[in-house]
């Protein structure tokens, strides 16, 4: 048989398959949710994965029972039902070009296993086993992973550290640019903005500082996907310049749990070594229920983003109004904008310090989940952090602001603050003396935390939330990092990524 011509009809095919697709490219539509609708209009059947056949079959789901069997109908298979096995419908495709088109990118890749992922996939697209990137030492663990992953070698860069408030903000321009200059060898910046606090960094003066040195910056703007559909939330990162942004749509959008986007701009990036690890790193079935969820959030927010985030800020403000009033409680201030590392700030997230009342922010999240049955985002030594999206109706905020009223009533009477005199970031930095993915993977051995002073650190400890690592591996470990894991362990904070959780031992390099 003729190869050429055999081609030739497949590819006039595809094309008509794809006029026959189920899809439109349009903003107003949402190519994998009427797909989907689609595959139910037309009384499709797939002899396929996933087996639970996606409401078309007769056995009933026990997730049913909590999930309902609509989530089930959700979720045919991505290449038989959702598209063809060609693809040629071009379902996720056009979802995702038309994602890219509503935050400014030139492309964007959606991912159902969170930003982690993404993270992962931004530094094996950056450097190359063994090459040198600079990163913020204030990343989450997924971005120490990514350095085990990729072999590439850290060169860290602090954030502007508050010691008012005891929380570190972003990096400054001026200190990105220092150290890039000492390391013309650097394949590309890794920024983390905005912090989990809601702290964004400029990144427009970061942008052009990686530019003057000729590489691209990467931000992992997990917090900040909802900037690009609200203009009174602060610019996003790809709007301010980053080359490759990273957001996770179920943290700030509607998207379901575990769904991020990774979009990228410019030239700096190579698509097609990107679109290469990223196939290295997605499910080879993601799920129609989370892929379109993050296409539904898109064409949600891009109709009434304005509209809904802009509500979110309204009772956010609210709130903060009402925590100015409550004795006791000390509010993290939109003024912290304008400072070193602040550029600007998102007041949905309100951080509330309860050190007022003799509390740790553990101590006070778990006193509103035993007595209140309210859960906060995150608890830190100091300060707890509700919070506020477009979900939130104003019952919901009440109910927060009651909660908070009786939790200053009962520690009214409270002993005085214990000391929170924890270690800033600088007394805990340590030198960076191999590869991590050398010391993670390597040959390792159990040492007693006390003796594991001078050794290299194989394991990466990180106080979770907010996830950042007090240990990375391939760094030399120190007494004052030791002592902080303790002191932040005894003061109810849970630690993760340790071999041993109960810290008695560390993993080292052997
Ligand atoms: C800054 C940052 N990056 C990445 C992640 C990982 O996101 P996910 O949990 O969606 O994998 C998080 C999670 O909290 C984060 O805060």
């Amino acid at each position: 048989m003729d190869v050429d011509q055999l081609r030739k009809e497949n590819e006039e095919k595809a094309e008509e398959e794809q006029e026959r697709g189920p899809i439109k490219s349009d903003p107003g539509s949402a190519p994998v949710g009427d797909a989907v609708e689609d595959f139910h209009n037309r009384d499709a059947l797939a002899f396929g994965i996933p087996a639970h056949r996606a409401g078309t079959g007769e056995v009933q789901h026990d997730a049913a029972r909590w999930a309902g069997p609509q989530a089930f109908r959700a979720d045919p298979g991505m290449n038989n039902g959702v598209d063809n096995r060609h693809q040629s419908w071009q379902v996720e495709s056009t979802a995702m070009e038309l994602f890219a088109e509503a935050v400014g990118a030139d492309q964007t890749l959606f991912s159902t296993n969170g930003s982690t992922l993404n993270v992962h996939v931004a530094l094996l697209a950056v450097a190359h086993p063994g090459e040198s990137v600079v990163m913020a030492r204030n990343g989450h663990k997924s971005a120490f992973a990514a350095l085990v992953l990729s072999g590439a070698m850290p060169i860290y860069v602090d954030p502007v550290y508050d010691e008012r408030w005891q929380v570190a903000h972003g990096v400054e321009p001026d200190e990105l640019d220092r150290v890039l200059a000492a390391h013309p060898e650097a394949k590309a910046a890794i920024m983390f903005t905005p912090t989990y606090y809601g702290v964004s960094a400029d990144v427009k003066s970061l942008a052009q500082a990686a530019h003057r040195h000729d590489i691209p910056l990467v931000t992992d703007d997990a917090w900040g996907l909802d900037y690009s559909f609200c203009s009174r939330l602060p610019p996003s990162a790809l709007e301010s310049g980053a080359d490759l942004a990273i957001g996770s749509v179920h943290k700030t959008l509607n998207g379901f749990g575990q769904t991020s986007v990774l979009s990228t701009q410019g030239d700096r990036i190579d698509s097609e070594r990107l679109e290469l690890v990223f196939e290295l790193e997605q499910s080879t079935s993601a799920s129609a229920l989370l892929i379109g969820s993050i296409d539904a959030a898109r064409r949600q927010f891009q109709r009434e983003g304005e509209e809904l985030l802009g509500a979110a800020i309204d009772r956010a403000l609210l709130l903060r109004e009402a925590v100015e009033l409550i004795p006791g409680l000390d509010l993290l201030p939109e003024s912290v904008a304008g400072g070193p590392g602040a550029f600007a700030f998102d007041p949905t997230h309100v951080s509330i310090d309860v050190v007022g009342l003799g509390l740790t922010g553990f101590s006070a999240a778990d006193w509103l989940r035993d007595h209140q049955r309210i859960h906060v985002e995150l608890a830190d030594h100091r300060r707890i952090m509700p919070l506020i999206t477009f979900a939130d109706g104003n019952e919901n905020i009440e109910r927060l602001i009651r909660a908070l009223r009786e939790l200053a009533k009962s520690h009214a009477e409270a002993d005085p603050a214990p000391d929170y005199d924890i270690a800033a970031p600088a007394e805990l930095r340590m030198e960076t003396v191999m590869l991590p993915r050398e010391a993670f993977l390597g040959k390792t051995e159990d040492v007693p935390w006390r003796q594991s002073a001078g050794r290299i650190s194989a394991e990466m400890i990180c106080p979770y939330p907010p996830g950042i690592p007090i240990t990375a591996p391939g760094e030399r470990l120190t007494e004052e990092a030791v002592d902080y894991l303790e002191q932040i362990v005894a003061m109810g904070g849970m630690v993760e990524g340790a071999s041993d959780e109960s810290l008695e031992t560390f993993r080292v390099v052997a």
